[in-house]
């Protein structure tokens, strides 16, 4: 199993309250796997992603990742992980502003240190900017790019460091119709092409539609397990 989550707890202490977001969420995802996560707003989403990608921490209940169980892990070593394995595509798009489509895609390569020369970088790089469609706008500024192009980028630089997984969510919140089309075409293409699992947290019925797997989340937990 490539990912396994037992029990899964996540608790935010809110001054007097808590609240209980997470509430033992149990689950296999073997590689190659599309999942799609659904739920109502508060549902636990973006939660569970984050904890799935690496961004957070479960309270209680062990997150593995091919085998590894990352509670034992360094953050040294989590960070290590985060960046070999997972892509993670947020529903904002993240890029950094000061930074152009090239460089922003670059980014997470020169972080990595280990990722070749200047110019096996720059053709990677701009191999990926081609293929979201994006080849004119290498020199252009995030907020010179429509929120479809932004999104593009994104997946370009979640794609970069040829991750075994790729965590979306919400990707295609902020996308009129026909982006969010092409959105997930880029990213359907991917885990055809590559094998890449991919997961995805999504109001969307055609993501719904194409996934292998929906779970959909109610209060934190797991209320059923579709599989097509
Ligand atoms: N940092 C935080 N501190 C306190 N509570 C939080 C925090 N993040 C999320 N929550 C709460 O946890 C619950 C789950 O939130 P989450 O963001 O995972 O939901 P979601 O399913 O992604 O919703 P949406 O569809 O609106 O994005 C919500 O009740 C939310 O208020
Ligand atoms: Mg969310």
């Amino acid at each position: 199993m490539l990912i396994a989550l037992k029990d899964i707890y996540k608790t935010y202490p809110m001054g007097t309250v808590t609240v209980n977001a997470l509430k033992g969420i149990s689950l296999d995802i073997e590689k190659g796997a599309f999942i799609a996560v659904a739920g109502a707003s508060g549902s636990g989403k973006t939660t569970l992603m984050n904890i799935i990608g690496l961004i957070d921490k479960p309270t209680s209940g062990a997150l593995l990742i091919n085998g590894k169980e990352t509670g034992a892990l360094s953050r040294g070593e989590i960070v290590r992980m985060r960046q070999k394995t997972i892509g993670f595509i947020f529903q904002s798009f993240n890029l950094l502003p000061v930074l152009d489509v090239f460089e922003n895609v670059e980014l997470p390569m020169i972080i990595r240190k280990d990722s070749g020369s200047k110019a096996e970088r720059r053709e990677w790089v701009e191999s990926l900017v081609e293929e979201v469609g994006l080849a004119d706008r290498m020199r252009h500024m995030p907020a010179e790019l429509s929120g479809g192009e932004q999104q593009r980028v994104a997946i370009a630089r979640a794609l970069v460091n040829r991750p075994h997984i790729i965590i979306a969510d919400e990707p295609t919140a902020n996308l009129d119709s026909e982006n969010g089309r092409r959105v997930l075409e880029l990213l359907r293409k991917v885990q055809k092409n590559e094998g890449t699992t991919l997961i995805i947290s999504t109001h969307d019925s055609d993501i719904w539609k194409i996934a292998q797997t929906i779970v959909h989340l109610r209060d934190g937990a797991i209320a059923s397990e579709e599989r097509h």
